[in-house]
């Protein structure tokens, strides 16, 4: 059978590193030469072979969210995006590969977790995706299961929770045994870092003094909690010399941890959300139930954080931006309305992230466009063992590419979006630049607004052993081919 051609001609390629103008031609599903003028040393196969005009776009990498939760069970309901629709809708917004979470349910095994979440995404997904485990009960059992889950099952990341008393929660000693093992087998921790004890006596003291209103969620999740149970968390890694990742940072304090860790030479990963670095906890205060809707955990912090946060990434401490996509439509939220506690912690992003970061990081001057591809998608491709097949425009990389209008403009609504959830949290907000064709492993997943693919065009990525190596060596070439 012949491979299918496709030839992405006048755009501006735009990797971690570079910037340049060029044609793309992708065979199958790889990209098979970058150069100028291509059509003219193609000329034989021309006319079987696609072609899209990109003249006045951009070429980005294919977007990678590091953190997304499908179906989530999660205090008494289920996140409401299937993997159907929720790698959908990343498509639309120029997500082509997100690492979804696969959770153990205590007292069941590791391998049980990933079992089900393949049930859950394989044949639906219609993007790629990836798992990380969350761990939230090691023991002897668990132990024996991390190997064959990093070397066989391509499963190189945990997440563990240090918030979610009673749920989710694992312990220091639990984190250092999960380190330890993972650390022998090129596996990494994740952890979300808050101090659940003192979040679980926060919740009670407000609930004994009748606080009802979701605005109590923040109060009950201070920033002090992030920041000592980030700091906890590297120096766990730190004593064992392992690598970590902290997952959606939000807030100046834990930041500041990440920068004390710094100076005796530790590199820790970190990870902010889209929300954190553009919404602020000031929407709590929206009158009624209306501040249900950003509910999740951490809470939006203050306008100093998102200060410290851009700031964090300008000086290389913050190196993906994910969403943390866990949707609630506002009936699933209202679980909640007597009691903040019970509103379904999360909120939709997946749509919106790509074009967000762009129109308020690059659009208005706070992170050059190379940073831009770094923080969307290149970072996340090295840290989780997915580079160079994800993560870049490259010679033999997967042909995942957004071809991107930086004129277009438009404003971010829940009437036009594709995220399976009854409201935007970005409800109004003007954007800079927009998603105009999306391509997933060398077919056109979405142009112009429209799907081209569907339910099961998602493929699963296995992924490889962390390697910190990848970040200290020069980004692939370009590799300007000739044919
Ligand atoms: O509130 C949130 N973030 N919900 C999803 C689970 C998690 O903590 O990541
Ligand atoms: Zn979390
Ligand atoms: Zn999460």
């Amino acid at each position: 059978m012949t491979q299918q051609r496709l030839l992405i001609k006048n755009g501006t390629v735009v990797t971690a590193t570079d910037q340049y103008e060029a044609d793309v031609y992708i065979v199958g599903s790889t990209v098979q030469a970058i150069g100028k003028n291509l059509s003219v040393q193609l000329a034989e196969t021309l006319n079987t072979t696609e072609t899209i005009d990109a003249k006045g776009h951009y070429l980005f990498p294919g977007g990678i969210d590091a953190h997304t939760h499908m179906e989530l069970p999660f205090m008494g309901t289920f996140a409401s995006d299937t993997f159907e629709s929720g790698t959908l809708a990343g498509l639309y917004g120029g997500t082509t590969t997100i690492v979804d979470f696969a959770i153990q349910t205590q007292g069941k095994s590791l391998n049980a977790a990933l079992d089900e979440w393949h049930r859950k995404a394989d044949g639906n997904a219609v993007g790629d995706y990836a798992f990380h485990l969350g761990v939230t009960d090691f023991n002897p059992q668990t132990r024996t299961e991390i190997k064959d889950i990093i070397l066989k099952r391509g499963v190189s990341s945990f997440k563990t929770f240090m918030a979610y008393k009673g749920a989710l929660m694992v312990d220091d000693r639990q984190m250092l045994g999960l380190m330890d093992e993972a650390g022998k087998f090129g596996g990494m921790v994740t952890a979300h870092c808050e101090n659940g004890d003192m979040i679980d006596d926060l919740v009670n003291q407000h609930r004994t003094a009748g606080h009802t209103e979701p605005k109590y969620h923040a109060i009950c999740h201070p920033e002090l909690a992030e920041t000592e149970a980030t700091g906890r968390f590297i120096d766990l890694a730190w004593q064992g010399n392992h690598p970590c990742y902290v997952v959606h940072l939000t807030c100046e304090g834990a930041l500041n941890r990440v920068r004390e860790a710094s100076k005796r030479n530790q590199h820790v990963n970190v990870e902010t959300c889209i929300q954190y670095l553009l919404l602020d906890d000031s929407l709590y205060e929206k009158p009624g139930f209306e501040g249900a809707k950003w509910v999740f955990s951490p809470p939006l912090r203050k306008p100093k954080d998102q200060e410290a946060l851009w700031s964090g990434i300008q000086q290389g401490l913050v190196h993906h931006v994910a969403t943390d996509h866990c949707p609630f439509c506002m009936d699933q939220k209202r679980m909640g309305e007597k009691d903040f506690s019970k509103i379904p912690n999360g909120a939709p992003g997946i749509e919106n992230r790509f074009e967000l970061l762009y129109s308020e990081g690059v659009a208005k001057g706070r992170i050059s466009l190379n940073t831009f591809v770094d923080l969307i998608a290149t970072r996340a491709a090295k840290i989780f063992g997915m580079f160079p097949k994800k993560g870049t425009i490259a010679v033999g990389s997967d042909a995942d590419i957004v071809i991107f209008d930086p004129n277009a403009s438009h404003n971010l609504s829940v009437k036009a979006q594709h995220m399976q959830v009854d409201y935007n949290a970005y409800e109004g907000w003007p954007v800079q630049g927009k998603v105009r064709t999306v391509i997933l492993r060398g077919t056109v997943a979405i142009d112009q607004g429209g799907a081209c693919v569907g339910k099961g065009f998602g493929q699963y990525i296995a992924r490889a052993p962390y390697n910190q190596a990848l970040f200290n060596t020069p980004e692939l070439s370009p590799a300007l081919t000739k044919l």
